[in-house]
């Protein structure tokens, strides 16, 4: 059987593309090389990160907040196989999930290595040693994303690990040594810390959270501090000599100068990630690609080689499910006729630490960079009643608006379910909203988000509870 569409990927954007495409009426097959469906996200990324975020959060309110609310624990015990299964239930209950919408929409799934012989031809290599052809109109490759690897420092995932080996530990490092400030060293260093790493946290630049608003960034530092992160920025990691009982990393300046040892029992690079097009016969097709390894798309996720396009981590932009997710709706539309689209401006990025740091839009260098005059409004938590009260007063919402139309160009949030609340600001920026329509919308009391009210009347400096 010919199908009308190919899908290389069962990752976030591969398996949404094959839904939203089956809705559409085509005959869709998706090709995944791992034995589960749902790709980094569901198997090695958001899910389980999110599983052990969830979980050693709950466990450090055990230890630290339940006996000022009344609830009497004694001393919380870490029962870590425990946790590791709880996160893998939830990784599993998650596959599984994608499979039974396969089922239901009618999706081919086809378990093995996709190459690209010619377009319109995928071929299988089957992890029984067969290959099958699986003939098609167009191709959409959503092969994702790998980790980025430091030259000379190999990972074994048990002392050195990628996120991968870090969201399956099977004990406590008593020292964790984190390379690279970005959402993973950040978000797999809280789980750790909260369950009793020291941990060390060495960046390269002079701040951590490349990309987010500075001064969201640097009181986050400060909270991150108070619960024990250590940080070393400015430096980087150039070896790691594994020969002793403990792990011995080298850490430069990295504007250059002497050089100090870390040692730690696990280290975690947390760098980045690239493109992943291995296996895939690109060059043999003549498919494009950046300096970065990322597959070249135009506006409508078009290769260079006509009948093949691209989505997700693989091509360029922010590498988040969410952002996958639309584009793989985006393009199946495309392909069936319709105008697809993803407003690039519009995309929530949310560390899931504790508090949360949530934004959506520009940030204020972004602004000052483009010559865009802005208002800042901003509201602290510890003025909001809900957060006074559940003890949570870390962290801020901050709201920038156009200074000549009120249009709010970027918002900011630092603060307990941050990742929740950015939604309503991503509403907001979609329907072109001014600061006064979200300052003029009643918000339920008592709420988090009543918050996000006040920054946006303090745009105007009229916040209530300020
Ligand atoms: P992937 O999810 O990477 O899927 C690609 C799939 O293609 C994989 O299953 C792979 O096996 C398969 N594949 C590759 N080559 C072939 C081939 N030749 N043949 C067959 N199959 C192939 N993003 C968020 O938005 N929120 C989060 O909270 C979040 N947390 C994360 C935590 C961690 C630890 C990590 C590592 C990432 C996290 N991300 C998060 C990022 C998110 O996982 C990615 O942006 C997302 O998975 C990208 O989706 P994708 O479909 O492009 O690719
Ligand atoms: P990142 O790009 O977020 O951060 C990498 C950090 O490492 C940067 O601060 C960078 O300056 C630093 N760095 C680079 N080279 C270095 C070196 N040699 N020494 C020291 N520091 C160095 O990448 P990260 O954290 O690995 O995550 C990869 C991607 O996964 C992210 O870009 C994000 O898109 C996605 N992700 C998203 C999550 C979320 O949405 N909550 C959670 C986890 C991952």
């Amino acid at each position: 059987m010919a199908f009308d569409l190919v899908i290389i990927g069962s990752g976030p954007g591969g398996y949404v593309c094959a839904i939203r495409a089956a809705q559409l009426g085509m005959a869709v097959a998706v090709v995944e090389k791992e034995p589960t469906l749902g790709g980094t996200c569901l198997n090695v990324g958001c899910i389980p990160s999110k599983a052990l975020l969830h979980a050693s959060e709950l466990f450090t309110q055990a230890g630290h907040d339940f006996g000022r609310m009344g609830i009497k624990i004694g001393t919380p015990q870490l029962d870590l196989a425990a946790m590791m299964k709880f996160k893998d239930d939830g990784v599993d209950g998650n596959v599984k999930g994608v499979g039974f919408l396969f089922k239901k929409n009618r999706i081919e799934g086809h378990r093995g290595s996709a190459r690209i012989a010619a377009p319109g031809r995928v071929e299988v290599a089957q992890p029984d040693g067969k290959t099958s052809t699986l003939a098609c109109k167009h191709i959409v490759i959503a092969t994702g994303s790998d980790v980025a690897r430091l030259p000379g420092i190999a990972i074994d995932e048990q002392r050195i690990v990628s996120s991968t080996g870090a969201l399956a530990l099977a004990k406590v490092p008593k020292r964790l040594l984190v390379v690279g400030a970005g959402v993973i060293g950040l978000e797999l260093g809280s789980v750790w810390r909260r369950l009793g790493s020291a941990v060390t946290v060495v960046e390269f630049l002079d701040r951590i959270l490349p990309g987010m608003d500075l001064e969201v960034a640097q009181q986050f530092q400060r909270i991150l501090q108070k619960q024990g992160l250590t940080f070393r920025l400015g430096a980087k990691v150039t070896a790691i000599d594994t020969s002793g009982a403990a792990l011995a990393a080298t850490v430069e300046p990295a504007a250059g100068g002497g050089a100090q040892t870390i040692e730690a029992d696990v280290a975690l690079i947390a760098i980045g990630r690239v493109a992943y097009t291995e296996g895939l016969g690109l060059d043999a097709v003549g498919v494009e690609r950046d300096g970065r390894g990322r597959i070249v798309t135009d506006g409508h996720f078009r290769t260079n080689v006509a009948g093949i396009h691209a989505i997700g981590d693989v091509i360029a932009g922010p590498m988040l499910a969410h952002k996958a997710e639309d584009e793989g709706v985006a393009v199946a539309e495309m392909l069936a006729g319709q105008a697809g689209h993803v407003n690039y401006e519009v995309i929530p990025n949310v560390v899931y630490t504790s508090p949360e740091v949530a934004s959506v839009g520009k940030s204020e260098d972004d602004l000052a960079r483009d010559g865009v005059a802005c208002v800042v409004g901003k509201f602290p938590f510890t003025a909001n009643g809900r957060a006074k009260v559940n003890l949570q007063t870390d962290g801020f919402v901050k709201i920038l608006a156009d200074a000549r139309t009120d249009r709010v160009l970027g918002v900011h949030i630092l603060g307990p379910d941050a990742g929740n609340m950015i939604a309503e600001a991503a509403i907001a920026m979609e329907f072109g909203a001014s600061a006064e329509d979200i300052a003029r919308t009643c918000h339920a009391h008592p709420t988090l988000s009543e918050a996000v009210k006040e920054a946006a009347l303090a745009v105007a400096k009229r916040a209530i509870h300020m």
